[in-house]
């Protein structure tokens, strides 16, 4: 375990924290889509869950989950889609960001979410449960290699409640 993981706790977003949060999208990515996105999320009240990394004070990382839809879903536990996910580039690479998925799915399922979809990096996501979307019959809206749509059931039996094309919420088709 590295240094820089001392002393960082993850929380939830608070008020305060909304420009710090969008100084962190800022710097993890190469343009200001994610930034925007996010703030759009927030300000549309679609930011289900929006949860910060915090080292002395400092917001180093934010995770975001916001609510997809499926074609056909059967059950009563939400499905939520991880994104965006960043981490001060300074810091890559000391474990904040498995803090803060690993918070995230915690928070998801004790809120009683049945599953989490991603759309990202097939050598990072599986460490945390996810595994090939395509596996239980999810596919994404967006046309990407079926290797980075990953899902992570957390509600027992909760995958097989869904199936069909996953659609993020539409403030993600300008991002
Ligand atoms: C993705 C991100 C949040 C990970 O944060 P982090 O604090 O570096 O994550 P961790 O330290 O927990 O894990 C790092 C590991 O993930 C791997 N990883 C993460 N995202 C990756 C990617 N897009 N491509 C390749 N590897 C990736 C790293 O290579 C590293 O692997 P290792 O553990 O085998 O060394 C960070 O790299 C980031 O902010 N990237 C820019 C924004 C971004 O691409 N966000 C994800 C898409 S929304």
């Amino acid at each position: 375990m590295n240094e820089a993981r001392t002393n960082v706790v993850v929380r939830k977003e608070q008020p305060f924290d909304v420009g710090a949060v969008r100084s962190v999208n800022l710097a993890a990515f190469p343009g200001e889509a994610e930034a925007n996105l996010v703030d759009e999320l927030r300000a549309n009240g679609k930011a289900t869950l929006s949860l910060v990394a915090v080292q002395d004070e400092r917001v180093i990382g934010h995770i975001l989950f916001s609510a997809v839809t499926l074609d056909s879903h059967t059950g009563q536990n939400p499905v939520l889609g991880l994104a965006p996910m960043a981490v001060l580039p300074a810091l890559h690479r000391q474990g904040v960001g498995s803090l803060l998925v690993t918070a995230g799915l915690d928070h998801c399922k004790r809120a009683g979410v049945g599953a989490v979809v991603v759309l990202g990096h097939a050598d990072y996501y599986p460490r945390f449960g996810f595994r090939s979307a395509s596996a239980f019959g999810v596919s994404c809206e967006y046309d990407v290699p079926d290797e980075n749509f990953m899902l992570v059931e957390l509600a027992e039996g909760a995958a097989s409640d869904i199936s069909g094309v996953a659609r993020y919420q539409p403030e993600f088709a300008n991002a």
